[in-house]
């Protein structure tokens, strides 16, 4: 069963006379339990392409099918209920509140889905053992390094068992070693737990860390290949 099918996939921006095309035909599809790098160069479509799949951006033309769901012909709250129940998203500068513990961030994804008190708790505490975080769960963003809050940022990610993890330049802030240390929690939760995961790097020592490579230029895929996969 595949997670995310995209057929022609297209994004235009039109800025006043001028328009760029961010995606000029994506095909691409993957499959549960699949991690995905994505790579390119700078403005070749790689985060356009991830605000379309998850959901946060709709396509100028093309076919998305999620779970085999035809994303385009659902309404905003459609898409929105999707996004908080079936995706997971990672991003560069962590986005955790500032003035809330790191227990409570990650709890944040199951109060929007209505998950009672005593359960989120349980599973927040469930998903922070997980990737190792737990023993923060009093600390605030701003008394932890950037690897713990990325570490927390991924827990939230993970609460609601997401079917796909999106990750754009997860690693973007952090240095070389904090960044394999944030990798190799990936590579594992794929591994062990069976997450598929989708991330964008520039950094080839990143992408080294997932089983496919795609590779993007100007809005088109121009290499998809298996990767040998770095051991976590
Ligand atoms: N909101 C936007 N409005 C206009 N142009 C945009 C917007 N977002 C991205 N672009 C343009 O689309 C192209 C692809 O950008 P982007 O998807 O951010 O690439 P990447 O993430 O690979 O660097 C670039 O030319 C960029 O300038
Ligand atoms: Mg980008």
């Amino acid at each position: 069963m595949h997670v995310l099918s995209v057929r022609d996939l297209r994004k235009r921006y039109v800025l006043g006379e001028s328009a760029v095309q961010a995606l000029d035909g994506i095909d691409l599809t993957l499959e549960r339990g699949e991690f995905v790098a994505i790579m390119g160069p700078s403005g070749s479509g790689k985060s356009t392409f991830m605000q379309i799949a998850g959901m946060l951006d709709t396509p100028t033309s093309g076919e998305y099918l999620f779970e085999g769901a035809d994303v385009s012909s659902l309404n905003a709250d459609a898409r929105a209920a999707i996004r908080s129940r079936r995706l997971g998203f990672v991003f560069q500068a962590y986005n955790l509140l500032p003035r809330t513990t790191a227990l409570d961030n990650v709890e944040l994804p199951m109060v929007y889905a209505g998950v009672p008190d005593a359960q989120r708790r349980q599973t927040a505490l469930e998903k922070m053992t997980l990737v190792g975080v737990d023993r923060l769960a009093d600390h605030h963003p701003n008394q932890m390094s950037g690897g713990q809050q990325q570490r927390v940022a991924i827990a939230r990610a993970l609460v609601n068992d997401p079917a796909l993890i999106l990750a754009d330049e997860p690693t973007g802030a952090l240095d070389t070693k904090t960044s394999a240390d944030v990798m190799r929690i990936l590579a594992r939760l794929n591994e062990e737990q069976g997450s598929t995961i989708m991330l964008v790097t520039h950094e080839p020592d990143i992408a080294a860390y997932a089983g496919r490579i795609v590779t993007f230029r100007d809005g088109r895929i121009v290499a998809d290949v298996r990767n040998d996969r770095r051991a976590a």
